[in-house]
């Protein structure tokens, strides 16, 4: 049985909301959604959200729940559990632990940038930024890109790094209940209270230029809002409304379905998955969606935002919120709300990334909490310092790619083919009900059944049509930095084999111990 439970409902709903709000809902959402055209993005996003990402979210706290009651806590062994015939579907499970190292490896990074720009915020460190180009130029500096008169290196930024990674890995080393949920149950309330606080103030903005009457809060809500019926026909706008999907709700990650592996067997799934999955659309949809956008176009305009979005996923969040928000009366204090609303959104995200690779190490090798905890902390730490000194190189985006891109997608479809097809829809919709406090409306037993896998191999097709060429030749990539990004692949290849081989010893030892026990 896994060592842990959690001590709540409300506390494993809040740690799985907690997992599911994070960059993601403030940056990522706005930045995207911008990119692709605002209101041409929303009909896509609602589609992919109830098509893939509620089922997804339905299927990790099902199987989670399921593998759990047998003792194990992460993938390879959920899914050996489903299809106990089968020799090699528990290596398809390492996905689920590799996917999460690799993000955190990166995400946990990012995360330090908010925490380092809290700070900077209060004491008004990039106060005299006063355009775009000085704060890119702030945050090149910051990133180490260049020497400028804010900085001369990495030091600041390695400083704000070490501090994020002692708080995640002392959150994940009190464990489940005294860690996990300890944390998210006062972070989560708290954030949503921050970004209420936000929300009211942009919502107040009015039109801030009166020169420019048509750039106000009203408009940046219909940039976000009115609907594009053409985009429907781009396949890229589809593509991009199903992985922010994915990323926002961390399904597909192998997150979830560790976190419900500390349930109870007749603990409710139904409910609890459709509540945490609501609060974090909600956080995404109304808080995120009425922060970034409305703000940026108020004071930018609708070319401005696209121009912004267009030239980085984060520059929207770094570069101009910190404008727009320097502008306003206590410029300072919202400044420091909006960066350490995102640090805590990511501290309760990069904590469930974290958890997988602990769960297996406590599980399948009879680690203390402590010692897994430490272990985990020893190698992504040596994981993040490629990230953080070739960030430059493309180091960052790399991970991104297959950590995010590849690792999410397969690993989503192995899932849902397992539970729907190899586990049977009967049995899993039985499962999926077991001690629920809800009925699921049956068209859902369908859309598993069909319609998410067929969505899942559509994605998985078009994007291998699309794009496998570009990202496996590294065609986009400048002929200095190939071989920094050959190696992170070989390295990540062999964090992947490793994880391969540690599978392998594990089954292996117990069919011996097994062995002996009928024959002693
Ligand atoms: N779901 C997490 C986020 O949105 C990973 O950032």
């Amino acid at each position: 049985m896994p060592k842990q439970r959690w001590t709540s409902r409300l506390g494993v709903i809040l740690a799985v909301a907690g997992s599911a709000v994070g960059l993601g809902n403030f940056l990522r959402f706005p930045g995207i959604a911008a990119d692709n055209g605002g209101g041409a993005f929303m009909i896509p996003y609602f589609v992919s959200f109830f098509l893939l990402g509620l089922p997804l979210m339905w299927i990790e706290w099902t199987i989670g729940r399921f593998g759990g009651g047998f003792g194990h806590s992460t993938a390879p062994g959920v899914f050996h559990t489903m299809w106990q015939k089968n020799r090699f579907v528990k290596y398809f499970g390492v996905i689920g632990i590799f996917g999460p190292v690799v993000i955190f490896s990166y995400y946990t990074y990012i995360e330090s940038w908010l925490l380092g720009y809290s700070v900077f915020a209060l004491t008004g460190k990039y106060a005299g930024c006063g355009d775009s180009g000085a704060m890119a130029e702030f945050l090149r500096g910051y990133q180490g890109l260049t020497h400028n008169e804010h900085f001369s290196g990495l030091g600041t930024a390695y400083l704000f790094f070490m501090m994020t990674f002692a708080i995640n890995v002392i959150v994940v080393g009190f464990g489940i209940s005294r860690g996990i949920e300890r944390f998210c149950k006062w972070a989560l309330p708290l954030l949503l209270v921050i970004a209420a606080v936000l929300v009211v103030r942009v919502l107040t903005l009015g039109a801030p230029d009166p020169a420019l009457p048509e750039n106000n809060v009203a408009n940046g809500l219909g940039f976000l809002w009115n609907p594009d019926w053409q985009a429907l026909r781009e396949p890229h706008v589809w593509l991009a409304a199903a992985g922010q999907i994915f990323f926002t709700l961390s399904v597909g990650f192998g997150v979830i379905l560790t976190y419900a592996s500390y349930l109870r067997r007749n603990d409710d799934v139904a409910l609890s998955g459709l509540t945490a999955a609501a609060t974090n659309e909600m956080t995404e949809v109304v808080l995120g969606g009425s922060l970034v956008i409305p703000a940026a176009f108020a004071f930018v305009g609708a070319a401005g935002i696209e121009t912004i979005a267009r030239q980085g996923i984060f520059d929207i969040g770094f570069i101009t919120m910190p404008l727009v928000l320097g502008k306003m009366a206590y410029g300072q204090v919202f400044g420091f709300l909006w960066f350490f609303l995102l640090f805590v959104a990511g501290v309760t995200s990069s904590i469930s990334l974290a958890q997988p690779a602990i769960a297996f190490l406590e599980d399948e090798f009879n680690l203390s909490r402590r010692e897994a905890a430490l272990l985990f902390a020893v190698i992504t730490f040596l994981l993040c310092q490629p990230v953080i000194f070739f960030y430059g190189n493309g180091v960052l985006g790399e991970m991104d790619f297959w950590g995010t891109t590849v690792c999410l997608v397969v690993f989503a479809t192995v899932e849902v083919i397992l539970f729907a097809w190899v586990f049977g829809i009967d049995r899993a919709w039985t499962e999926l009900h077991a001690g629920s406090d809800i009925r699921i409306p049956s068209i859902y037993r369908f859309i598993i059944k069909y319609i998410t896998p067929l969505m899942l191999l559509t994605i998985l097709a078009s994007w291998i049509w699309t794009d496998w060429r570009r990202h496996l030749f590294l065609e986009d990539i400048p002929p200095g930095d190939k071989p920094i990004i050959l190696l992170t692949r070989v390295g990540l290849a062999g964090l992947f084999i490793f994880l391969l081989l540690m599978v392998r010893i594990v089954w292996r030892r117990r069919s011996a111990a097994a062995a002996q026990e009928i024959d002693p």
